[in-house]
């Protein structure tokens, strides 16, 4: 891939220019300071990069989830940007699958650094699975995590604030197939369907109390967090940025750039919106239609048989 728009391939391709580099920022220095974010799944991946972006610019941190090693990771790579080596980080351990788990977080949060002024819900669960071979524990643990833990945590932030009259701001990180459904992840694209019509109800009940509610949707960011069932699909495609119309794949500080403008003073009247940071590759579409490929095939499977025990 050519690396900036000075250089094309002999059919003039020259995909979307690279990002500027990480550690730079679009908004002032210190938009965030005296301001606390929480984010869910912070310790790693995405979320990780998203929490940087915050620390970057003087925000208090709050990374929540269920590792611990997890957690440590996110808090060590936060401390290497936090001006103050550390001390505006806060881990806590938290299932959010788990209300009592996700008020323990935020009383913990709220105990620290006060009322978090922002809460974003990147926390989620995936693994690709053909929808005949899923377990019904395997659908309700993706749905529980990725939809019901981002409402619990929705639910737990907008209480605290409607009930102390102060303003916030909510993102719920989503994916693109909640609009064209997502053949081997039939679980997690309902629960980030789910995701993004939350969004939507909670963004007009809660505008009148000040508080906004944002999606943000990534696209394709590789990043060495992912789990080996997600990692071992990606593996599947042999070049990644040849697949995207930006020709490259996006850079996790691409999302975190967003995610801080979203939050940000300069986006107070953006609310129910579901911003997609994918270069376009959701929308793709060809002349003529590629021939099918079973999802079963894809994932190398053997036909489906009936197991024994139905309902199993
Ligand atoms: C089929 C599976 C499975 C798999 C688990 N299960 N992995 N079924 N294929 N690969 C089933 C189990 O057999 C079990 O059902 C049920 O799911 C729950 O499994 P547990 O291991 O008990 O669950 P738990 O310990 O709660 O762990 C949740 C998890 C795990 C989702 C299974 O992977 C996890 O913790 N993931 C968090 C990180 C993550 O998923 N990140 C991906 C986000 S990326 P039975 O019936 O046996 O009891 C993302 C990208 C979107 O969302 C875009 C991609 C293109
Ligand atoms: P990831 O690294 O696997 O992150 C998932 C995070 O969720 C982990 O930090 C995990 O931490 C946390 N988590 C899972 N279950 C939890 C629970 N029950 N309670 C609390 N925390 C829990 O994945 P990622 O790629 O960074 O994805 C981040 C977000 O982006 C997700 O919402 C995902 O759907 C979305 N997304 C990613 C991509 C991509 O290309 N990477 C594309 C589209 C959408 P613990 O294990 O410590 O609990």
């Amino acid at each position: 891939m050519p690396d900036d728009a000075t250089m094309s391939d002999d059919r003039g391709l020259i995909g979307l220019p690279a990002p500027p580099p990480i550690g730079e920022s679009a908004l002032p220095e210190g938009a965030f300071e005296a301001a606390t974010v929480v984010v869910t799944g912070g310790g790693t991946g995405l979320g990780k990069a998203v929490a940087v972006e915050f620390a970057r610019l003087g925000a208090n941190l709050v990374i929540a989830s269920r590792s611990s090693e997890h957690l440590a990771d996110g808090a060590a790579a936060l401390a290497e940007v936090d001006r103050t080596g550390g001390e505006r980080v806060l881990a806590v351990e938290c299932d959010i699958r788990d209300a009592g788990s996700v008020a323990a977080m935020f009383s913990a949060a709220e105990q620290r650094f006060g009322l978090p002024d922002v809460l974003v819900n990147n926390a989620a669960a995936n693994f690709p699975v053909p929808a005949e071979d899923m377990s019904p524990n395997a659908w309700r643990t993706v749905v529980d995590i990725t939809l019901t833990g981002t409402y619990l945590c929705a639910r737990e932030f907008g209480r605290r604030h409607i009930a102390a009259r102060r303003p916030g701001s909510i993102i719920n990180i989503g994916a693109s197939y909640a609009w064209t459904g997502g053949p081997g992840f039939a679980h997690s694209a309902a629960a980030k369907a789910g995701v993004k019509n939350l969004t939507e109800s909670l963004a007009v009940e809660w505008g009148p109390y000040g508080i906004q509610v944002n999606g943000l949707v990534p696209g394709l960011m590789p990043h060495e967090d992912m789990t080996a069932d997600i990692r071992g699909n990606l593996d599947n495609t042999s070049d990644k940025d040849a697949c995207q119309p930006a020709l490259r794949v996006g850079q996790r500080h691409e999302l975190g750039w967003a995610a801080t403008f979203l939050a940000s003073p300069y986006a107070r009247f953006i609310s129910g919106h579901t911003l997609v940071v994918d270069g376009a590759n959701w929308q793709r579409r060809s002349l003529t239609n590629p021939s099918v490929v079973p999802i079963r095939e894809q994932m190398g499977r053997d036909p489906f048989v009936l197991p024994d025990h139905p309902g199993g």
